[in-house]
Formats: C-alpha cells, structure tokens, sequence
C-alpha cells in the first residue's frame, strides 16, 4: 500500500462530534475523578452542600491565587474537582478550618467505565461469592489481576484492603450506595478508592488486561494495570474488530505516558501498517476517525519512567460519511497534509506486528473449599482494622478532616444497618492531610506541573 492510499485511510477530526450518547455518559475516565470537569457545584445532587468558589477560597491551600493556571481544573467557578490526588473531587463548604469544611462529592455522571459502582455488604452472603483475599499493599488492580486470573468476571474492595472476586449477576441485591460510600483509600494507593466499611465498590476485571479482543459496537480500553500505572517491558496487543462497521472512531479520554520509548500505536488490522502513533512527547490532541473494520492497538512500555497510561474510547459506525467528499479544496487539502504527516509519523515506526496476545477466556469461575478459611481469616483483619483505624482516629485525625458519612445526608436511613453502625467510628478516615494548611503543602500534586 503506497503513503497515499494509506493517508487517505485515516482522517483527524474536527474536534466536535456527539460520542458518549449510548454508552459513556461518564464525565470521568480516571477512577478518582481527577479528569473530572463538570460543573456539579454542590456536594449532593440531593440536598447537598454548596460549593465555595475556588475563586474565594484563600483561606485554604487550594484556589486560583495559588494555583492561577487551571491547575487541576479550579477556576472561577465553585464545581467539584480533586486538585490534590484525592480518592474523589471534593469541594470547599466552609471558610474555615473548625469542624467540616470540605466534602468529597457525590457525582452520578463521574464514574470511570468499567467501575460497576459503590455496594453494600452486610456479609452474608457478600455481594461477590469467589475467592476473598486481603493485603496491605491492596490497589484496585492487584485485585482486579487476582480475579481476571482466577478468570472471575467481577473484583470489589472492601476497607481499603480486601478484596474479593465473583461472578454473581446479582452484586447489587444488597442495594447500591453514593460514591461517596466508597472513598476509603487503598492500602497500596492513597490516590484510589477501595471501597468503605460494609461498602464494597464493584470492578469488570478486564480492566487493565494486557490485551484482548473487542467486537462491540463500542467500548473503552485502558492501558495495562489501569488505574495503577503501567508497569516496564509491557507490550500489549488489543484487537478491535466491528463486522459491518465502516469506520471507527477513536478519542483518547485520558493520556499520561512519560517518555518517548513507551507507547501507543493503532495498526491496520489486515496490512499490519502502523496508522498513528503516540508517545510521551506526542499526545494524541484530537479524536479520530479510521475507516476500516479491524484496527489493533498496540502498546509498548520500556523499562524506565512509568505513568498511569491511557484510556480509549472507540465506537464504530455504519455509515461511510468519508465518501462524500463535499469538503471544500482547502479543507481537504489541509486534511490530506495531516493525514500525510501522519503516515510518515507511522513509516517511521519500524513496529510490526508479531504476536497477538491474548487475554484468558473466561471460563465459570469454581469457589475453592478454602473460602471460609480466608473468609475467617478476613474477618479478623478487620477486626484489627477497626481497632487500629479507631485509634489513629482518635489519636491523630480526630477533629481535622472532613466526615463523608451518611449523618450528613438528608433521607439516608441506615440506622437498621447493624453492620454499618459497627463500621461508623472509622468511615471518616481518610489520610489526606493536604487539605490542610501546613507542613503537608508539600505533597501537593499540583507542584511541579
Ligand atoms: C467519523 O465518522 C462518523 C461516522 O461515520 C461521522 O459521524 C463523523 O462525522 C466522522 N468524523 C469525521 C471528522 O469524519
Ligand atoms: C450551581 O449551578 C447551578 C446551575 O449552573 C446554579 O443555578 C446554582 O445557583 C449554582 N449553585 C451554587 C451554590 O453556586
Ligand atoms: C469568582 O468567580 C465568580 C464567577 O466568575 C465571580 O462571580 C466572583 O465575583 C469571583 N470572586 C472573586 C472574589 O473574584
Ligand atoms: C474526547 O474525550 C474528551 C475527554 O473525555 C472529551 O472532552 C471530548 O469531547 C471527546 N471528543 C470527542 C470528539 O468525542
Ligand atoms: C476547487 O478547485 C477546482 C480546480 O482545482 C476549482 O475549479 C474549484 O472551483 C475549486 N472549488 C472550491 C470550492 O474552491
Ligand atoms: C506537516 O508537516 C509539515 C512539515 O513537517 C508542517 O509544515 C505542517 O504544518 C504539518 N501539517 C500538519 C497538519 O501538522
Ligand atoms: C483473540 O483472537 C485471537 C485470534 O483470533 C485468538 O487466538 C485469541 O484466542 C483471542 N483472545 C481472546 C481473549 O478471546
């Protein structure tokens, strides 16, 4: 195929085009929300807390004075954000420091795909019935990796640091609970929540898999061992193959990809030739089209300087809207000059496709004997847990951070819920000091950006 033919192939689109309308209403792709720029103001839909404009908020360390470029997403507005790395965006309610002035938000439309969202466990039975393991260096996808490899559909974590594998269709017959439930932190991973006490949030484990074969009209991919970062001598290979689709269309939601060793290409699924290509030094800038049927992507990570990764959303169309070519000449010769450069961006990379990877099927998934040993087993650790997070609360957090429990919300009944009770005393622990004026500053994300 010559350069021309191929740069005809694939086509930059102008930056509008109406996507997220049946699948992805999410406004968030990262799991903490730190993508998040809507433009909910209050802590709750139902009967929340205002916001304070980021704007007016000098009496804390987060606000435009301090951070006057857009950092983080604050500005002259009062919406939810999470400036500083939190399980959640989060908001200012007060002016000052005594008792509580600021709360995570409870956001509907900020939830990465693939997150089945926040549950309740009373513990018999718990929402997920497989395997049950604990750790302490717990993040969402060491536990999403032990359950794709015990070929479990399904991973939920509990406590920051349980985590549990299933294939029950009926996770949510205990009911589902605001995200706000679920913000404890994972032991392995301040930045990312792992459920709360007798809330479990629930995970499709194909998050994060290194490769795998996509026929749905329309999904997303995340990069391998999303949401934690991506780790060295990873190659992956995702195909993507729409029968009937005449193109489809790509839109990198989230990038983060260090340097210019590690990256992401797209191949034509039947030439193998590399379509586009992008790296730490060259993000993708726009979403666009590719009119084929079958496109691989192809991921590479060397063995230094790892990031979070990436997260694409792909959807294909029926249609073939690129045979009318009713563009003016400039136009399409500006769309011939970039689809040009980028097809020698693609002949430059000598990457050619050798293996497909696969992903395990997954085959039912067979509950070992073993079970309630572990499950023994977890009930003390959280035993323990609460004891020790009960004393650091009390000896440390006490009065300083933000209480996110149900107190505060107005038809939250859950007085009947024994289990809940138990947990109350440490719902509110949190280790995010950074809110805070002081010595912490310096933790700040935001530095260095
Ligand atoms: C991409 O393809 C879809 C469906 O064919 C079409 O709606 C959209 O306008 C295309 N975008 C561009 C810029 O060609
Ligand atoms: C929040 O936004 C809505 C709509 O933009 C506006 O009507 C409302 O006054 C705002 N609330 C606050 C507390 O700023
Ligand atoms: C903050 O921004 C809002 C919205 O633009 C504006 O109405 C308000 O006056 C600003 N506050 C200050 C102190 O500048
Ligand atoms: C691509 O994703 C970003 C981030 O979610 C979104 O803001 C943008 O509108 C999307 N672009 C298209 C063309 O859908
Ligand atoms: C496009 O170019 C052709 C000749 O190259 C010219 O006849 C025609 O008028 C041009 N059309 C526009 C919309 O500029
Ligand atoms: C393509 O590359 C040329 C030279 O390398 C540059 O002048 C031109 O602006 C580029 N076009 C686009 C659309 O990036
Ligand atoms: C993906 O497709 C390849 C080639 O058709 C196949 O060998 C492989 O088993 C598939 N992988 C999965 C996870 O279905």
């Amino acid at each position: 195929m010559d350069l021309w033919t191929l740069s005809l192939r694939i086509l930059l689109l102008p930056s509008v085009l109406v996507l997220c309308s049946d699948l992805f209403h999410s406004e968030c792709y990262t799991v903490n929300g730190a993508d998040y720029r809507g433009t909910q103001n209050q802590t709750s839909l139902d009967c929340g807390k205002p916001c304070l404009f980021w704007n007016e908020t000098f009496q804390h360390p987060y606000n435009t004075l301090k951070y006057p470029n857009g950092e983080g997403g604050l500005g002259d507005h009062n919406y939810c954000r999470n400036p500083d790395g939190d399980v959640s965006p989060w908001c200012y309610i007060a002016e000052h420091e005594d008792g509580v002035y600021w709360k995570y938000c409870d956001i509907p439309t900020c939830r990465m795909p693939g997150n089945l969202g926040c549950f309740k466990d009373h513990g018999n039975p718990p929402p997920l019935t497989g395997i049950t393991e604990t750790s302490n260096k717990q993040t969402i996808q060491t536990c999403i990796t032990m359950c794709r490899r015990q070929r479990y559909k399904y991973a939920g974590l509990e406590s920051g640091f349980a985590c549990f594998c299933g294939n029950n269709a009926d996770y949510r017959k205990h009911g589902e609970t605001p995200s706000t439930d679920c913000n404890s932190v994972c032991f392995g991973d301040h930045t990312q929540p792992c459920g709360g006490d007798g809330r479990i949030i629930l995970f499709d484990s194909l998050i994060g898999a290194c490769g795998g074969n996509y026929t749905k009209e329309a999904s997303v991919i995340y990069s391998p061992d999303f949401p934690d970062s991506y780790g060295s001598g990873k190659a992956c290979y995702w195909t993507i193959q729409v029968p009937g689709a005449a193109s489809i269309h790509f839109n990198f939601t989230f990038f983060d990809i260090k340097d210019s060793r590690d990256m992401v290409e797209l191949l034509d699924g039947y030439t193998k030739q590399v379509l586009v290509r992008f790296d730490g030094r060259n993000h993708p800038s726009q979403s666009f089209n590719i009119s084929l049927d079958f496109v691989i992507l192809y991921f590479f990570s060397d063995r230094i300087n790892h990031a979070q990764g990436f997260s694409l959303v792909y959807k294909a169309y029926k249609e073939r809207t690129m045979e009318k070519p009713q563009v003016s000449n400039q136009t399409q010769t500006e769309l011939i000059t970039q689809t040009a450069n980028l097809s020698i961006n693609a002949a430059r990379s000598s990457k050619i496709l050798y293996v497909i990877t696969t992903s395990p099927s997954r085959p039912t998934g067979q509950v070992p004997g073993w079970t309630i040993y572990a499950l023994t087993a977890l009930l003390i650790l959280t035993l323990i847990a609460i004891l020790v997070k009960a004393l650091l609360h009390l000896n440390i957090k006490s009065q300083r951070l933000a209480t996110t429990t149900s107190l505060d919300s107005c038809h939250r009944g859950s007085a009947g819920e024994i289990w809940s009770i138990f947990y109350k005393p440490s719902t509110s622990i949190s280790i995010f000091p950074k809110k805070l004026k002081g010595p912490h500053d310096d933790r700040n994300p935001l530095v260095g950006e």
